[in-house]
């Protein structure tokens, strides 16, 4: 058995819940949607790379502690006690090629870890590998103002695209996985850009006025536990 209690196996599997739902590895032989649970999805990860620049980075979704979350506050102060995604199995000859590609991909600022995933079927839990950008990590942005986010999110540009077709596609893909995939932080984020939208192409504002949300206020420490100790004082 491994140390979180599921079967050890000779399988790979990796958990995605952001941009991996509806782009994939390379790879894969079985695509399962499922959710795991203990973490709460957030666009508090700043992108440099794939969403934004290093002059002006985007936001993309990482996983935060559920109890380190409920310590912070937060705008949007409910979440789902599932965290919908998809889990990939790679077979065992590409696992070095997909961990490559991957360590790449998902380089700025998220750290490998593994969580148990829950397969939509019913199905035995699996061990799966999941990138996370935790707390410590310089691209951690902490809690957002949602209206100001969105705005973010909206000028947003980097070499994979549009910082919103980011959103929108997740929100997209999630609502694709089952009734109950939904969340209610990236819908209303996407309702706000699309409000954004509605307003600029109607001639009612001029999104070039947008002022940058203050990076934030999240202050850094050097780990998580003295992170959560910050916050609560
Ligand atoms: C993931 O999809 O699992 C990681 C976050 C991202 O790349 O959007």
């Amino acid at each position: 058995m491994a140390a979180n209690g599921t079967p050890e196996t000779d399988e790979f599997w990796i958990f995605g819940y952001g941009s991996l739902i509806w782009k994939p590895p390379p790879h894969y032989d079985r695509r399962v949607p499922g959710w795991v649970t203990g973490y709460v999805r957030r666009f508090w990860q700043a992108s440099q790379d794939h969403r934004g620049t290093p002059e002006e980075p985007g936001r993309v979704v990482t996983l935060i502690e559920r109890s380190f979350w409920a310590s912070l506050a937060d705008a949007h102060d409910s979440a789902p006690e599932k965290v919908w995604g998809t889990a990939y199995r790679i077979k065992a000859d590409k696992v070095a090629e997909v961990k490559e590609y991957l360590d790449i991909r998902e380089i700025n600022g998220y750290t490998i870890h593994y969580t148990p995933f829950h397969p939509a079927d019913g199905s035995a839990s699996i061990r799966t590998l999941v990138y996370i950008g935790t707390p410590d990590n310089d691209q951690f942005t902490g809690p957002q103002d949602p209206q100001a986010l969105a705005e973010h999110i909206y000028v947003s540009e980097g070499p994979s695209g549009l910082n919103r077709d980011y959103l929108l596609s997740l929100e997209k893909a999630l609502d694709e996985l089952s009734p109950e995939s939904g969340d209610a932080h990236v819908t209303d984020l996407s309702n706000r850009v699309r409000e954004i939208e509605r307003k600029r192409r109607a001639g009612e504002l001029q999104v070039e006025g947008f002022e940058r949300p203050v990076s934030h206020e999240f202050k850094k420490v050097s780990s998580v536990d003295e992170q959560e100790e910050t916050e609560k004082a």
